[in-house]
């Protein structure tokens, strides 16, 4: 059934858990996700960027949802829109049917450019008061993805600031959360706290604290109402960088998160984490693999078929390590 993203991740606030919130550009990985959440009885969140409207166009990726919630009646499914530029983008998302919208008010309508305060204030309230009256969720961002190390967004073509972002960018601040939430009534909280998108995160193997723990504790101190939502979160499994480059990639040295410090923020209040690069990891290295072993092969759901289970195996491991687990 389709469902709010606040009704959904108030139970994972109740349970302690966290809800992985996957891309969807195409019928694998939404498959993939499905057949994940089937086997490990997990809600699921879909969330779908411009650039999935793009790619699938919006009626077939609406109807790639509800096809979703068709054939797993059982399964409580989020239909969600990431990275929203503007409250036109989010209404027209509301109108298709979304349960929920992320209204990215850290940037302005070019999705580059940092934005200020009172835009992004003005943006999201603007945003909450239409979606609320539709029984829609709304996610906002306060602060900038980016490393910590560098200052980099990260991601080059996609979605993240350009240029050199400052330390106070990088951590979204406690009180002026609680402050933005007073003001906009948003239901989750997009925070930046060490994490970027894409694959290039970090240049080394990641030890320790490497995600800004004790903000997302303090933030999470001070809007405990408030899901906290984790971008960025990819963990760039070193074994798919592994095959991708054994068949023909040139992928090069870079690590994500691991799975151990998005376990800590969850334990902090993050109940959203999203995830892309993973899928998209698994999905490119299962093709590779595919395709050298099979060079007769062209019927494209033999290789197609390879990429379901190779996300599906990520969905899985996901699912059972934030606790997602036995809650639909
Ligand atoms: O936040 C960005 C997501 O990874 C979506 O990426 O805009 O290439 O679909 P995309
Ligand atoms: P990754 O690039 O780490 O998968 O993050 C995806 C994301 O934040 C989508 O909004
Ligand atoms: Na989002
Ligand atoms: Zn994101």
């Amino acid at each position: 059934a389709l469902i709010s993203m606040r009704q959904m991740l108030d139970h994972a606030a109740e349970h302690g858990y966290g809800v992985p919130a996957f891309n969807v550009n195409n019928l694998e990985q939404m498959r993939a996700i499905m057949m994940a959440a089937d086997q490990t009885d997990s809600p699921v969140i879909v969330q779908a960027s411009a650039g999935a409207r793009k790619y699938a166009g919006a009626p077939f990726l609406r109807h790639l949802i509800l096809a979703a919630i068709e054939e797993f009646p059982h399964i409580p499914v989020v239909m969600h829109q990431d990275h929203g530029t503007s409250p036109d983008v989010c209404q027209r998302s509301i109108q298709l049917g979304f349960s929920s919208v992320m209204m990215d008010g850290s940037l302005r309508a070019d999705g580059k450019t940092p934005s200020d305060w009172d835009y992004n204030v003005a943006v999201t309230r603007r945003t909450v008061e239409m979606a609320h009256a539709c029984g829609v969720s709304v996610e906002g961002e306060l602060g900038c993805l980016g490393s910590l190390e560098t200052g980099q967004a990260g991601e080059e073509d996609g979605v993240g600031a350009e240029g050199t972002l400052s330390h106070d960018q990088l951590l979204t601040d406690p009180d002026e959360a609680a402050e933005f939430v007073k003001l906009t009534g948003v239901d989750a909280l997009a925070i930046a706290c060490g994490t970027s998108h894409g694959a290039y995160k970090f240049t080394r193997p990641p030890t320790g604290d490497i995600l800004a723990i004790d903000r997302i504790k303090a933030i999470h101190e001070r809007i405990p109402d408030t899901h906290l939502v984790m971008h960025g979160s990819s963990s760039v499994p070193q074994e798919w960088l592994a095959i991708i480059n054994e068949y023909g990639g040139e992928i090069p040295e870079t690590y994500g998160v691991p799975v151990e410090q998005i376990q800590e923020g969850i334990k902090h209040g993050v109940r959203k984490v999203n995830i892309d690069t993973d899928l998209r990891l698994a999905s490119t290295g299962a093709i590779r693999r595919f395709l050298a072993h099979n060079k007769a092969e062209f019927d494209p759901r033999k290789y197609l078929n390879e990429t379901i289970k190779a996300m599906a195996d990520i969905c899985v491991a996901r699912y059972e390590a934030f606790g997602t687990a036995g809650n639909a």
